[in-house]
């Protein structure tokens, strides 16, 4: 072909490849993130996880729920290669063509990354995908498409895929052996096992974690797959499995490599469907494309690092929500994948809106890691159960050695999951998970912080305590620590009367109240606002949210003074603070009714913190260094979204259980919301909100029958119903008519 016919046909590809580009970048499809350049810092790329397993794409590390190695305060996520990063080329014997187009695409809607590399002089595209399978939740998947176009010549065509793995360096975590090498025929798989190479804390880790990897296919050297000149499609895919069981990876590659790579996609997008459509989405209107793309984004991030609810295997108990998900946990900024209370208090009040078993997920590691809060009590002085300010594997203390201090005095920690337990049951309105679950572990944090209180005349403190504001060490009564545990006290005394029927504990549940009563709320008569702690000079420099959070989420105080408090605090908090600072800065103001500052702080609490490529977050603003995939601010702004704009709150009053409306409004440029479903109690809740109106449409069971109260008027709803609060109207409650433990069991 001569040069000038040869350019020619170049002119007509790039044609044909900026038309299919264009359409695409102009799609208004708030469910995909495209992008021609990739993040400038490839942590950014999106974190694909299954709960199961996860890892950021082009990273180099797998991380398995549960699978750490290092001891105590060194215990970290145990990085295996990431041998599912994997990169195609179009090659002949004389060498690799390069690709004149490169576009990306992570689709929130089906759930896998996909990249396109275009070769415009030679007529070929190249398409790759990559996704942690939903259902076979064990397997991680690779595909490749390469494709002729029409009017390429074939006779110059390349000849083979080059497929080259790139797994990163190997792990220091583990010790991996060749169990078997794999040969081509089908079931004889390459398969490795590893050991990691140190226990977390023996007592409770007897042995190291072991690990069985399952390959489709060896990529140890770059393999060849052949690509006959007239065929015009050429489709290949690679497994991955891994599990501690070896007969469950096994099985898994067998079940996943049984099945057509079509089938195999649709078992997984299936799965993400039904997620968007039965069980949470948040649809926007107005001039809000980008908005919606970080909303979905942020629901897509968070969802992927829990639990699949249906997997082809039974899956193995979940070892929680990192700030930074199960995809990462190798860097420092990866708070080493340890749990925190960015959980019960950030992450969780969202998961719940997912699904009722996503709550219980995320609380039971908790459940589950009760003796080793018991243990991390007495090994501190203490009774009953405190549980670590950092969690990994067993459950036990794992801050790491830099920072004893904030194990030591972030004692809130304990109080904000009894906090967390409360709000779940206030909206789920499980009586038997109260018991079964809930009861065991606030009685234990009770008896805790009724250890570490210290007395005299009528008056109770918690000394040297470090709140939210990690700024101020060992400090005394800080008001968030001692609010939150007031709330944890009145939870367990009220628990108790629900499900301890053992009568001799009288004295112990007296205790509790007392406590409750006793604590001291530090408050400035004179200023009418709360002091962060003892001693607190009104100038000082705060790191974060800390007094606010007494107005939302703990609505503990929402009188002037919390206006104050706003007012004060939001002139003294550290610019570099967390996203969610300024969530909770939003949700508040939305509460008292300061609508352009809500808006200002909303808009601040995302905008600099998310990265723009894949609507990935950073813990910190644009600018300065911070962890990647920060599940915990997406928590945040979805708190401030769903219960600050939409103006929900699920609270336990005395002895009903309410769903709380308040007036609603709407972020900027953002006309109306529409949310599917809240759940509450047994019913599932279509609810749309605008700045005009909220309307809440609820079905469920015709056992349960629900009672509207606004102002002095109740009203009763029946089992399916719709209310609409207009702006203006006074706010309204929710209740169970029937609503005690006996008409529940
Ligand atoms: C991989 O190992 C090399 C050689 O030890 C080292 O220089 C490099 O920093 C390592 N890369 C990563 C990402 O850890
Ligand atoms: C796998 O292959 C390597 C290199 O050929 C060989 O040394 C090793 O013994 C084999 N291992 C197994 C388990 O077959
Ligand atoms: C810790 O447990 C041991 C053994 O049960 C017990 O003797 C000790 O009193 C406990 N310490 C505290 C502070 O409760
Ligand atoms: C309550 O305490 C008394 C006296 O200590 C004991 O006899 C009785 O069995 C206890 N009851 C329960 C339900 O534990
Ligand atoms: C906050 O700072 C602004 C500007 O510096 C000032 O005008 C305002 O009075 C301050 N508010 C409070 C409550 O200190
Ligand atoms: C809850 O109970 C307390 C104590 O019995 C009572 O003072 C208070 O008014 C009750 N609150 C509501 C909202 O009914
Ligand atoms: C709520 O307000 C919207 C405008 O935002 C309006 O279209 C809708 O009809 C209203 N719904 C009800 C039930 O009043
Ligand atoms: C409420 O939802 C039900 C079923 O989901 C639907 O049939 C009904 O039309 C809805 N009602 C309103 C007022 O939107
Ligand atoms: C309420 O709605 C549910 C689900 O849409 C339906 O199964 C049930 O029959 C309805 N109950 C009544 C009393 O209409």
């Amino acid at each position: 072909m001569d040069q000038c016919r040869r350019n020619m046909r170049k002119l007509q590809f790039a044609l044909i490849f900026m038309l299919i580009w264009q359409s695409r970048a102009d799609s208004s499809d708030p469910f995909l993130l495209q992008t021609q350049s990739l993040p400038s810092d490839l942590n950014f790329m999106p974190s694909l996880s299954n709960g199961h397993l996860g890892y950021t794409v082009f990273g180099d590390a797998i991380f398995m729920n549960g699978v750490y190695n290092g001891a105590t305060g060194n215990s970290k996520r145990a990085r295996i290669p990431n041998w599912i990063n994997i990169n195609a080329e179009i090659c002949d014997r004389f060498g690799c063509e390069q690709p004149t187009h490169i576009s990306y695409e992570m689709n929130l809607r089906d759930g896998y990354f996909h990249y396109t590399k275009s070769y415009a002089s030679i007529g070929i595209t190249l398409e790759q995908r990559t996704y942690p399978h939903r259902y076979y939740n064990r397997a991680l998947i690779y595909e490749v498409l390469a494709t002729r176009h029409a009017t390429s010549t074939f006779i110059n065509s390349p000849r083979f895929l080059k497929l080259t793995q790139q797994p990163g360096n190997a792990s220091d975590a583990f010790d991996f052996v060749v169990v078997n090498n794999g040969s081509d025929a089908v079931g004889d798989y390459r398969q490795l096992r590893g050991r990691t190479r140190i226990v977390e804390l023996e007592k409770f880790q007897p042995q190291a974690h072991e690990i069985h990897v399952a390959f489709s296919e060896s990529l140890e050297q770059p393999r060849q797959v052949p690509w006959p000149t007239w065929q015009a499609q050429l489709q290949h895919r690679v497994a991955i499995s891994l599990d501690r069981v070896e007969s469950v990876a096994l099985k898994e590659l067998q079940d996943v490599m049984r099945l057509s790579d079509a089938a195999l996609l649709a078992s997984h997008t299936k799965l993400w469907h039904e997620f968007w459509q039965q069980h949470f989405s948040i649809e926007i209107t107005g001039n809000a494309l980008e908005f919606s793309r970080i909303v979905n984004a942020g629901i897509f991030y968070l969802v992927s690092s829990l639990p699949t609810l249906s997997s082809n295997q039974p899956n193995d108990p979940y070892y929680g929500l990192s700030p930074t998900g199960l995809a990462r946990g190798n860097l420092e900024a990866d708070y080493q994948g340890h749990n925190f209370w960015d959980t019960e208090i950030w992450m969780l009040p969202v998961a719940t809106q997912f699904g009722y078993d996503y709550g219980k997920l995320l609380l039971e590691y908790r459940f589950r890691h009760l003796d080793a809060a018991q243990y991390n009590a007495n090994a501190t002085g203490f009774k009953g159960a405190r549980f670590p300010w950092e969690s990994a594997y067993t459950g036990t203390e794992v801050t790491n050695p830099c920072c004893p201090e904030v194990s030591q005095q972030e004692i809130h920690i304990s109080p904000d999951i009894s906090f967390a337990l409360q709000k779940f049951f206030a909206q789920s309105q499980d009586y038997d998970w109260l018991c079964e679950r809930a009861w065991p572990i606030v009685a234990e944090i009770a008896d805790f912080l009724l250890s570490r209180a210290s007395c005299e005349a009528n008056a109770c403190h918690f000394r040297q305590v470090m709140g939210p504001d990690e700024d101020h060490a060992n400090i005394d009564d800080n008001v968030y620590t001692n609010a939150v545990s007031k709330i944890a006290l009145d939870f367990a005394a009220w628990t108790a009367d629900k499900c301890d029927s053992n009568t001799n504990h009288s004295a112990r549940i007296a205790n509790w109240q007392q406590l409750r009563n006793q604590l001291v709320i530090l408050y400035d008569a004179q200023l009418d606002y709360h002091p962060q702690h003892l001693g607190y000079q009104l100038q000082a420099i705060v790191k974060q949210a800390d007094t606010i959070l007494l107005g939302y989420p703990l609505q503990f105080d929402t009188s002037s003074t919390h206006l104050n408090d706003l007012h004060y605090y939001a002139n003294v908090t550290r610019e570099s603070g967390p996203a969610m600072t300024w969530s909770m800065f939003a949700a508040n103001y939305l509460g008292t009714a300061e609508f352009s500052r809500a808006d200002e702080y909303f808009t601040r609490g995302y905008q600099s913190y998310v990265r723009p490529e894949f609507k990935v977050w950073s813990e910190t603003p644009i600018g300065y260094d911070g962890s990647a995939n920060f599940l915990t601010g997406i928590g945040g702004f979805l708190q401030a979204l769903i219960f600050g704009y939409g103006g929900l709150n699920f609270a336990r009053v005395n002895d009903t259980l309410q769903l709380q409306l308040t007036t609603a409004n709407v972020p900027p440029n953002v006309q109306q919301l529409q949310v599917k479903y809240i759940q509450f109690a047994d019913s599932k809740c279509s609810w749309q909100f605008s700045h005009e109106n909220s309307t809440m449409n609820c079905s469920g069971p015709s056992t349960q029958h629900f009672e509207l109260i606004q102002g002095n008027k109740h009203t009763q709803l029946g089992s399916n119903f719709t209310v609409t609060l207009n702006r203006g109207d006074l706010p309204l409650q929710i209740q169970l008519l029937n609503a005690d433990k006996t008409s529940q069991a």
